[in-house]
């Protein structure tokens, strides 16, 4: 299975790829993720993106492109990509590289959310720095406060989670990422899902999309 979720900055594709990766025994590519872990580890490419990341600007596609090419290399067992493809760019590699495969993507998901949503969630997230499961303070806080549910790790923010940064996100999004929406109408079905409300309804939808997919 390979599945792209698309959708704004806290539409909840981490929350939902999270869900997706459990259930179908897929592996969670995220491109954020992967950015901050180099960033952590100090690397050649994590200072290269530090600057994009923490203005809220996209960092540039031929970085991009290698890392996650070289992550989906490694995903054998099918994937669900989030944060990527992020550029109309980004996506025309991604295509081209599975066709030279004879494959392509099986379900391209987006998660519809509105800018008032958007900016109540980030600013709440909290997340485990170890396993990397997310919570929100209010909306899905964990049992004990600032602790992962999982394992026991105390909880963080992001630093570009700060409401001028979301709001710098958010204009990227709609400059460069919400066109990629459009190339993939142009070529397949594209699962437009409301997002705004609760977590589990919409993982709910997006199951029942998936399901469907997993028994053709
Ligand atoms: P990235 O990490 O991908 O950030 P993002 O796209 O801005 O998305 P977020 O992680 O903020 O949100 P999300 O949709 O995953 O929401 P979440 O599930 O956490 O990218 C970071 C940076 O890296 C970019 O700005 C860029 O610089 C760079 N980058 C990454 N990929 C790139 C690429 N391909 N090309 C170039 N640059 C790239 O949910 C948010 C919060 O809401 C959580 O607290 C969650 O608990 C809560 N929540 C989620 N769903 C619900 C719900 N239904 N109801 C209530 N609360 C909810």
């Amino acid at each position: 299975m390979r599945v792209v979720l698309l959708g704004a900055p806290g539409a909840g594709k981490g929350t939902h790829c999270k869900r997706i990766a459990d259930r179908y025994q897929v592996a969670h590519l995220s491109s954020g993720d992967i950015l901050r872990r180099e960033r952590a580890a100090g690397s050649d490419l994590g200072r290269k993106a530090q600057g994009y990341m923490d203005a809220g600007a996209l960092v540039p596609d031929d970085l991009i492109v290698e890392m996650m090419t070289k992550a989906i290399g490694q995903a054998a067992g099918g994937y669900v990509l989030d944060g990527f493809p992020r550029t109309v760019n980004q996506a025309e590699v991604l295509d081209t590289s599975l066709a030279a495969q004879n494959a392509a993507t099986d379900m391209v998901v987006n998660l519809r959310v509105s800018d008032n949503v958007v900016l109540e969630r980030i600013t709440g997230r909290r997340s485990c720095p170890k396993c990397g499961t997310v919570y929100h303070v209010k909306n899905m806080p964990p049992k004990t406060p600032g602790v992962c549910d999982k394992d026991g790790t105390p909880l963080v923010q992001r630093p570009d989670d700060t409401e001028e940064v979301v709001r710098n996100r958010l204009q990227t999004y709609y400059r460069q990422t919400e066109p990629v929406v459009d190339y993939y109408k142009a070529r397949c079905t594209v699962h437009d899902i409301d997002a705004d409300g609760d977590a589990d309804l919409v993982a709910a939808e997006i199951f029942a999309r998936l399901d469907a997919l997993a028994r053709k």
